[in-house]
């Protein structure tokens, strides 16, 4: 069994994973100089750039995609610009390359204006939303639906846009410059080292090494867009950047340098796997060579890379292994994301790639992917790509299994629209059951102190005339009373003094019984009235507490239940919207599928000796025309043998004689477009 390296250290497993650079390490590889011809390279190389114009069709779903997200921003967020920026821009983006949108807004924190980004495009049915809220750059990604594109949105990354603003004009700087990074770009990505997620170089990064290249080589291809006397600084995040940049940069230097694409990419090669500028050196393409890592001070942090390989405890790998200064931001090492395996694998790949060419090695051969799901497919260049090379019959199916689902989707709809409907319902009879409890306490305060109202009156009803008689009897009585005293009487008629001052002494005592009782009365009807209104107020509280029912519980978790529903409903209308969207796009390609095939039949039918009959049969052509001289609806078949047997100038002649008939036949002929040389038969001549 194999052991470790004594003089690196390597694990068996790890000596079999960077086997080159393993050799490198213990002075084990034999590093031949490159003598091959790089003809066949740059013709690869430059086969290969062909086939990275980004057809007009992307290039116009790209601006439609841009522009459709300013105007969902603006709506979102008012006073916010978006800018795209990176190699959409630069222009040394490959086919696949994403594209990069900087939302520059202050209204509110950056974190959360992409979640709702985030949010408004997961509304919008875009693919594989993911907010990356933790790194350097916090960005939302995604990828649009319809054209597969990969989208990434940052938020005031404005220091990106200068730096693009410089990639372009090094970009305008020498033809050879975008098939030179674009080579790189895609060695680096096919052979999985081009990902800062996975701790490799960013393609940014690549880019720089790239243009560092260019800059070094003998004679130099780039000059160095970021000298000169005046200097510009400009406060951008708050923060000061020197920003000067060459906007003539084709007058700072005139190349001598007539090296092919092929020699370039050796040079690169040769460069990085055998000269190891690293060791030494920061690439900085803002000084237009590579400086030192003295200079600079950003020597090799510990844990270096081979003590980060072998320690047991999986160090992370030190600062500054394999440096690349960032243009404007000075102190930002675009290696900062760079883990140890990234590191070998980065280093490893180098020398396969001089291996590979020094041996005459195809470019296929140097850029064979490694690991296929980190690669992009490219975009999709129409609606219909991955349809057709997919048998009818199976659309068919999908289109099935598609329209299950959504009958499915559109049930569940139903099912938590009603839930939550419910929810709601609920919610607003247990608030007005509250409503109903505070009207029942309302009311049981109002009874008590009519109650000691009432009991007041009864007293003092009672007290006023306790032995209660009634009114009506009182007045009776003196009625009769005032009668006897004041009748006309006689002598033997007359009463005896006595029992007149009876009388009269009852007529008085009557009388004050009668005020009293008045009193008495009065206080009575009171007492009546309050009695009943006490009882008006109990047949009340009857009433509510039987509406009131206190087993519902708390209006707000109904409240809650209907926001959730709310939330799921969203979530199932997206789902709704995307089976929808796919459902037409498979309608469509059936009906183009069909109407393809009838036009081939039709075609086929045309050619051949039955087209007489096919006509005959199809369509009616004299009732076409009477249809549409009569200003009738005429379908799209009528409307094609309309124009097959003379368009619509035939039908005033058509409806009219037979002389002009024939007329029109004869011009029918003429114009067919089946009749053209190719369908005429030899036979009709
Ligand atoms: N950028 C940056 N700092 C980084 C990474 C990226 O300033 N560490 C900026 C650069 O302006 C870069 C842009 O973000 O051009 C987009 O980054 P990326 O998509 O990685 O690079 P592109 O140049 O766009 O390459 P690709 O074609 O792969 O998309
Ligand atoms: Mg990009």
């Amino acid at each position: 069994m194999k052991e470790n390296c004594k003089v690196t250290g390597m694990k068996p497993s790890q000596q079999k994973k960077w086997p080159l650079f393993h050799s490198f390490l213990i002075d084990d590889l034999v590093i031949n100089p490159v003598n091959v011809s790089s003809d066949k390279l740059s013709k690869d190389i430059m086969q290969f750039c062909s086939h990275q114009e980004t057809s007009d069709d992307i290039q116009e779903r790209k601006r439609g995609i841009i522009n459709h997200l300013k105007k969902r921003f603006n709506r979102k967020f008012h006073g916010s610009k978006l800018t795209a920026f990176g190699s959409s821009e630069s222009g040394l983006g490959l086919k696949n390359g994403d594209i990069d949108l900087c939302l520059e807004f202050n209204g509110e924190k950056p974190k959360k204006v992409l979640t709702k980004i985030a949010r408004m495009l997961r509304e919008d049915g875009m693919e594989d939303v993911t907010l990356i809220a933790h790194a350097k750059v916090p960005i939302v990604k995604f990828i649009d639906s319809r054209t597969k594109i990969p989208i990434d949105i940052s938020i005031n990354n404005s220091l990106a846009i200068h730096n693009t603003k410089l990639l372009k004009l090094y970009n305008q700087c020498d033809i050879r410059v975008r098939p030179f990074v674009l080579a790189i770009k895609h060695w680096a990505l096919h052979r999985g080292i081009c990902n800062a997620a996975y701790g490799t170089f960013s393609s940014y990064a690549w880019t720089l090494i790239a243009l560092q290249s260019l800059q070094t080589c003998n004679p130099p291809i780039l000059p160095n867009i970021q000298q000169g006397e005046d200097r510009i600084l400009e406060v951008v995040e708050g923060a000061t950047y020197d920003l000067t940049m060459n906007e003539n940069p084709n007058n700072l230097l005139e190349s001598e340098n007539i090296s092919s694409i092929g020699d370039l990419i050796i040079n690169f090669f040769e460069q990085f796997a055998v000269n190891s500028p690293w060791n030494e050196n920061v690439i900085s393409i803002r000084s237009g060579k590579m400086i030192t890592r003295k200079e600079k001070n950003w020597d090799e942090e510990k844990p270096q890379l081979m003590d980060a390989l072998t320690n047991e405890n999986e160090l992370r790998l030190g600062k500054h292994s394999l440096p690349v200064e960032d243009p404007f931001d000075h102190l930002h090492d675009l290696s900062r994301v760079l883990r140890t395996e990234g590191v070998m694998d980065i280093q490893e790949e180098f020398l396969r790639a001089h291996k590979i060419i020094s041996e005459g090695g195809s470019w296929a051969e140097l850029t064979k992917t490694k690991f296929p799901e980190l690669v992009n497919e490219s975009p999709n260049t129409d609606l219909f790509e991955d349809l057709r090379d997919i048998p009818k019959q199976k659309v068919i199916n999908k289109l099935k299994i598609l329209q299950d689902e959504l009958d499915v989707v559109e049930s569940k709809i139903k099912v938590r629209k009603s839930e939550r409907n419910n929810a709601i319902e609920m919610s607003k009879a247990i608030r007005k059951n509250s409503e109903l409890k505070n009207e029942e306490v309302k009311l049981g305060n109002s009874l008590k102190p009519r109650r000691d109202k009432i009991e007041k009156l009864k007293k003092e009803r009672d007290s006023v005339n306790n032995h209660y008689i009634p009114i009506h009897w009182i007045e009776d009585e003196l009625q009769k009373v005032f009668y006897r005293l004041t009748e006309d009487v006689d002598q033997m008629t007359a009463p005896s003094i006595k029992k007149e001052k009876d009388l009269f002494s009852w007529f008085f005592e009557l009388q004050s019984m009668h005020q009293h009782s008045k009193r008495t009365r009065e206080l009575h009807r009171e007492f009546i009235k309050l009695l009943n209104e006490q009882n008006d107020t109990l047949d009340e509280l009857k009433i509510v507490k039987t509406n009131t029912n206190s087993s519902f519980g708390n209006y707000e978790n109904f409240d809650d239940l209907a926001h959730k529903l709310l939330i799921e409903l969203n979530s199932i209308h997206n789902e709704k919207r995307t089976l929808r969207r796919e459902i037409g796009r498979l309608e469509a390609w059936l009906r183009i599928c069909d109407r393809k095939k009838r036009d081939k039949k039709s075609r086929n039918n045309v050619k051949g000796k039955n087209k007489k009959s096919f006509s005959r049969n199809s369509v009616n052509i004299e009732d076409v025309k009477s249809r549409a001289s009569s200003g009738e609806s005429i379908s799209l078949s009528d409307l094609g043998a309309l124009l097959n047997s003379g368009g619509l100038s035939s039908i005033q002649s058509g409806v009219k004689g037979k002389t002009q008939k024939k007329k029109k036949k004869k011009m029918s002929t003429n114009i067919s477009p089946a009749r053209g040389n190719r369908g005429r038969s030899k036979k009709n001549y």
